[in-house]
């Protein structure tokens, strides 16, 4: 049987089936402010909340102290608790982009792996990450290059993606191939602020529930997706205006 990672995040292992396929790796598109980072804070998180499984959360985009404020802003009291044991290992952007250097610090990141037993593995984000390499071919190698070592390290990850629309008029990046799986989060905004949903577009080896969900963002949950609401089909008429 298919071996499975909870999020742990309320109603979107359900439409996961169960949750993430295990040592896959994940993408998680959106608008900037669709919830990516809180669903990757959410997911290491819950990891050592409630499965005992440590993780690591990578971050081209905040330092560590942004990382903790916005954790603890949603209400994941024990993050730093969990840093400070090394349950929770981060990497940020300092790190990452630091003196050492992109690659010595991916370097320390790899051997890091080979010392410790982390499950969960976030990237935050991929679009930053791609930065680095000079063409799509450099790109294109070394992504299913880290994809392949994160597998064989046994560990299941998410990596998000800046992308605007669900169905781009310009080629779809090929992180959308290398990747096993493809979570979108959409927002519209309305009158009281912005509905927010979720879909589940693509998850390799495995039956999903691809309807589209809506989710919310709760100061002291994070995020919870209401998976027993009335869903939308990408091929019915009254899907949310996307
Ligand atoms: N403490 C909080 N309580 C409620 N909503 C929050 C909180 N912190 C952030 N949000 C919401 O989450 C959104 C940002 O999510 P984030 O994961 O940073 O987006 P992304 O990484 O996709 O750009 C914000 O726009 C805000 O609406
Ligand atoms: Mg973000």
């Amino acid at each position: 049987m298919l071996e499975l990672t909870k999020t742990g995040i309320s109603g979107l292992d359900e439409i996961l089936n169960g949750g993430l396929v295990r040592n896959s790796t994940t993408l998680v598109s959106g608008n900037p402010g669709a919830g990516k980072s809180i669903l990757g804070l959410q997911y290491v998180y819950n990891g050592v909340e409630l499965f005992d499984e440590s993780g690591i959360f990578l971050s081209f985009e905040e330092n560590e102290r942004d990382i903790r404020e916005a954790a603890e802003s949603i209400g994941f009291e024990n993050w730093q608790q969990h840093v400070d044991s090394g349950d929770i290992r981060i990497y940020d952007k300092r790190v990452l982009l630091g003196e050492n250097g992109f690659n010595s610090s991916l370097e320390l990141m790899l051997d890091d792996l080979d010392n410790e037993q982390y499950e969960r593995l976030v990237l935050d984000s991929l679009t930053m990450f791609q930065l680095f390499f000079e063409n799509e071919r450099e790109k294109r190698t070394y992504l299913l290059k880290f994809i392949d070592i994160l597998g064989e390290n046994n560990l299941t990850s998410l990596m998000t993606n800046e992308q605007g629309t669900v169905f781009p008029d310009t080629d779809i990046g090929l992180e959308n191939f290398l990747t096993d799986g493809n979570i979108l989060l959409l927002q519209t905004p309305t009158d009281a602020g912005v509905n927010r949903y979720v879909w589940v577009a693509k998850m390799r080896k495995k039956n999903i529930d691809s309807d589209i969900f809506p989710m919310e963002i709760l100061e002291g949950q994070g995020i919870t997706v209401h998976d027993n609401a009335s869903a939308f089909s990408m091929m019915g008429e009254d899907g949310p205006p996307l």
